[in-house]
């Protein structure tokens, strides 16, 4: 399959990373956004670039010279709010430079820290303009127009009209890489314990299927052919289905996608284990599409925790679903987030988290310590573990992670796998794409092969990556066979 044309990249790991630059036809000023967090706040990113392009407003690679800069924020865990007052800080400095030199720069602070800390952000820091949280920046330009009326004052807006957000938000305009991003569903009505997105995010919406599937097809319009369904509890997903007809869930919509002319790799994050139902997990054995790859969060191994942590599942219910999962698609590569150091988590509450890692074996997982986030259940917990505690179990938690991915990555080598070849590498005539399950694959590829989506062998398995070489002179692999089904990969 050839995905056409386009160089943007697509980075798919949660880190922070710095938006990538746009260019409109009537450029007058500058952009710069800085996105922190999940693969929700890079969609967010992009779309305010979208609502702010017919304003004028074209990006750029640093804030020195913007006009314009938003700090795109995540709040999910520790220090978020500090990282974004001191990030402030200097903003304040360029903004005043910019005024001695006769000019203005517009701050906005936007994601989930302006949701949870607003009138916070507004106090301490009332240099900046405008404030608003996930669910308003489709009121972006109004609210740019209303701060440079406002005298100084910050202008706030904190709704949480989710349904209007996407009503108005303009089709996608950004021109996109070989890998896109799709939110389909937002917010989340689970209430852990621990966690401050169902407060930032508000309650779960889905969109409308007919919604996707245009969004979807203008996607590929645009040069892509993978697509990441996203979403704060994306397999919660249902929605009215176009024909009027009874409720698609996930599994469905899936299904439609891969009917779409040009969408090669479809993939879904993030997942709820209760959420697993059997027709969506019938998918992965059933849509070569579907990339054999998961994140599944489970936080932790201990039932006595998961209680605590209101996960509403055990350690049974996650091993069966990883069974029924591995039954469907037995290359299957999983994913998690841990968190340790829950209040109250003993070494034998930690002993099960890591059992539960060597029964599952990963792929790759994130793990984090638990930081009590306001105005959560847990952080008002009073047997909270001490950091040192902590510090030893996340390093002992990653360590065996860490070897599980390292051999996982090692069990590659000499295997023949498709690569979607999304942007340059570190030395000339280099290109790093990803496979089926996610790895970052380097490679020497001509420039021409950029976007597409290639048999690679794999010659070395890194701790974090693979690398290889071009398996034929061919380059592209047809359509029917991306590898998607295990059968195809050698
Ligand atoms: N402390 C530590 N980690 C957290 N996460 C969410 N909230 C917290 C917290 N208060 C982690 C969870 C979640 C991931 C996105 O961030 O593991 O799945
Ligand atoms: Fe947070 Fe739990 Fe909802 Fe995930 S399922 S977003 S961890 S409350």
């Amino acid at each position: 399959m050839t995905c056409p044309g386009l160089g943007r990249q697509t980075v798919a790991d949660d880190r922070f990373r710095p938006h990538q630059p746009k260019v409109c036809a009537s450029v007058t000023k500058r952009l710069f956004i800085k996105t922190y967090g999940c693969q929700m706040n890079v969609y967010d990113s992009e779309r305010m670039a979208d609502i702010l392009a017919p304003l004028g407003y074209a990006e750029t690679t640093s804030p020195d010279d913007a006009d314009m800069v938003i700090l795109n924020t995540c709040h999910i865990r520790e220090k978020a709010a500090e990282k974004v007052f001191s990030e402030l800080g200097r903003l304040r400095k360029l903004k005043d430079r910019r005024r001695t030199d006769g000019g203005d720069m517009v701050i906005g602070v936007a994601g989930c820290v302006a949701q949870a800390e607003g009138e916070e952000i507004a106090r301490r820091a009332p240099y900046v303009d405008i404030v608003f949280g996930p669910q308003s920046y489709q009121h972006l330009p109004e609210m740019v127009t209303r701060a440079a009326r406002a005298g100084g004052q910050t202008v706030l807006e904190t709704d949480f009209d989710v349904e209007d957000k996407f009503d108005r938000l303009p089709e996608v305009a950004t021109k996109n890489g070989p890998a896109a991003f799709l939110t389909i569903q937002e917010g989340c009505d689970k209430f852990c314990a621990f966690c401050v997105v169902p407060y930032t995010r508000g309650a779960e919406f889905s969109r409308p299927a007919s919604d996707i599937l245009a969004e979807a097809r203008r996607l590929v319009a645009a040069g892509s052919c993978e697509i990441t369904l996203l979403g704060q509890n994306v397999n919660a997903w249902h929605g009215a289905a176009p024909d009027g007809g009874a409720e698609w869930a996930l599994g469905r919509l899936i299904r439609e996608l891969a009917e779409i002319d040009g969408i090669a790799r479809i993939r879904y994050t993030t997942s709820h284990p209760l959420e697993m139902t059997a027709d969506l997990i019938a998918a992965h054995a059933e849509v070569p599409a579907l990339m054999p790859y998961l994140h599944l969060p489970v936080q932790s191994g201990s039932d006595r925790i998961l209680g605590a942590m209101n996960r509403r599942h055990d350690r049974e219910t996650y091993f069966r679903i990883v069974d029924k999962l591995r039954d469907a698609r037995p290359d299957i590569a999983l994913s998690s987030d841990f968190i340790v150091g829950f209040p109250g988590e003993t070494d034998r509450d930690f002993a099960d988290t890591l059992n539960l890692v060597t029964r599952v074996t990963y792929a790759q997982a994130y793990s984090f310590k638990y930081s009590p986030r306001p105005g959560t259940p847990a952080a008002v917990e009073t047997v909270q573990v001490e950091e040192a505690v902590k510090d030893e179990r996340l390093q002992s938690l990653q360590a065996l992670i860490n070897a599980q991915q390292a051999a996982f990555n090692a069990d590659m080598v000499g295997r023949t796998l498709p690569v979607l070849l999304e942007r340059a590498g570190r030395h000339a005539g280099q290109l790093v794409g990803r496979s089926p399950y996610m790895q970052s694959v380097h490679l020497d590829a001509p420039e021409s092969l950029r976007n597409q989506i290639v048999e690679v062998t794999i010659d070395q398995g890194r701790a974090n990556s693979l690398s290889g070489r071009l398996t034929t002179e061919h380059g592209p692999v047809a359509k029917q066979d991306t590898g998607t089904n295990v059968a195809h990969v050698a």
